[in-house]
């Protein structure tokens, strides 16, 4: 959906000095972490440019506090706000229980067709990780966000629907399954695994990195999964032949050395890669995997980085973004003041570098890596180290803007 009059996503990543950037706090913990957030942003701003550069916040309302205030978990003109101004950031949110919509994340990446889930995975000296070289750990993880058995397309156990899928099967495809079971479909296209592919190289070429794995479980679902793998390499070649070579290239071609500048696209069978995340993860820099895969290995490896109140992440498309910590509400700390508020704040860091906003972003993050590297930890980490006392979440953003 683009309404006419608006500035693009590319024009406002270009031009735009002022941007509006839309925010919703989130429920539970999120108006803690966002309030932290955006003055951390502002000062990050504010030190890099003066006051030649600065963001017009908007609040726009999602989740509970939309459905007290609007009786609509995502209002009308949460959508529009996010439609003209094409880029969001937001903290967690509740998932409606009973009724309506199912999950307003989802329904957020299908309004606005957000169909890269991308996740930065990097160790910050001083948190604590059950790697031994967790330093070598700096991926980027580009997951489909589209399809595969996130579709939604499912029959229950016993249901008139599956019965009839079952039957169909048997007759029309000479396939049998048991009749009690429970059907779901997994759809993989050419068109949606090219655009995630397409967007993990040119992350690739915009930002330096070596190479991209495709993560896939092609040996047994050939023709979803391997087909993905396929697409992916299909896709480098049509249209990357002159910055990327395959790993069988490099072997035969380059006797295993990367030619410089060169990106590498290799592919990886997904429960191989799990291995690979924990022995070897110096060999991977973006990894591209369809949604089920991606989902997975997410989770993973924030384990090795620090856990998921650390792990930042954005939904972007062709026309829109929306950057948001990637944990949930956490409604057992809500209202303490205890909270980690870094996902959110490293997902504002990742928005800034969106919007070209290259100097602003390195000093968030140099700020952020200082203030975590004094031992200024927030409980869910401080708790992992014997002898560190943990600080409240405002602490540690005030921590953390006294050293930007
Ligand atoms: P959760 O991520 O909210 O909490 C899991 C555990 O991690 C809890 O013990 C919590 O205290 C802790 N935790 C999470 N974030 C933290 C942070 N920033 N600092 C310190 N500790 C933190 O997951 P849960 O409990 O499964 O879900 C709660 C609600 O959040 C549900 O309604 C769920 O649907 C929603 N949710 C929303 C997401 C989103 O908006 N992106 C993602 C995941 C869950």
């Amino acid at each position: 959906m683009i309404k006419e009059g608006t500035l693009t996503l590319s024009e406002i990543r270009k031009a735009a000095l002022n941007p509006v950037i839309i925010y919703i706090e989130g429920d539970g913990i999120g108006p803690e972490i966002s309030n932290v957030t955006i003055k951390v942003v502002d000062k990050s701003v504010e030190r890099a440019y003066g006051q030649s550069r600065k963001i017009t916040w908007q609040d726009a309302l999602a989740g509970e506090k939309a459905y007290r205030l609007k009786g609509d978990y995502l209002p009308q003109e949460t959508i529009d706000l996010i439609d003209k101004y094409r880029i969001a950031i937001k903290g967690p949110l509740a998932t409606p229980v009973g009724g309506g919509i199912r999950s307003i994340n989802v329904a957020l990446r299908k309004i606005f067709e957000l169909y890269s889930c991308i996740r930065p995975v990097r160790y910050f000296s001083g948190v604590p990780s059950p790697l031994k070289n967790p330093q070598k750990v700096d991926m980027v993880i580009f997951r489909e966000n589209m399809e595969d058995v996130y579709s939604g397309i499912e029959w229950k156990s016993g249901s008139g629907d599956a019965l009839k899928v079952i039957g169909f099967l048997k007759d029309e495809m000479k396939v049998t399954i048991d009749e009690t079971s429970g059907v779901g479909i997994k759809p993989i296209s050419p068109a949606k695994t090219k655009q995630l592919v397409r967007s993990a190289i040119r992350y690739a070429i915009e930002n330096k990195r070596s190479s991209v794995t495709l993560m896939h479980k092609g040996n047994i679902m050939k023709f979803t999964e391997g087909a993905f793998r396929d697409w992916g390499y299909e896709l480098a070649r049509e249209e990357f032949s002159d910055v990327t070579i395959t790993e069988k290239e490099l072997r035969e071609k380059y006797s295993g050395i990367a030619p410089a500048g060169k990106i590498i696209i290799k592919d990886r069978i997904a429960d191989a890669m799990f291995q690979e995340i924990i022995l070897r993860p110096e060999n991977y820099d973006i990894i591209a995997a369809p949604n089920l895969n991606g989902d997975y290995i997410s989770d993973a490896l924030a384990a090795l980085v620090g856990g998921l109140g650390v792990a930042p992440g954005a939904n972007i498309g062709d026309n829109h973004a929306i950057f948001e910590a990637t944990h949930g509400t956490a409604p057992d700390i809500a209202g303490r003041d205890i909270a980690n508020p870094s996902s959110l704040i490293l997902s504002a860091e990742m928005m800034l570098r969106f919007l070209g906003w290259k100097e602003a972003a390195d000093i968030l993050l140099s700020g952020f890596s200082k203030t975590i590297g004094e031992g200024k930890l927030t409980g869910d980490l401080a708790s992992q180290i014997e002898g560190a006392k943990a600080l409240g979440c405002l602490e540690f953003g005030n921590a953390l803007l006294n050293n930007l």
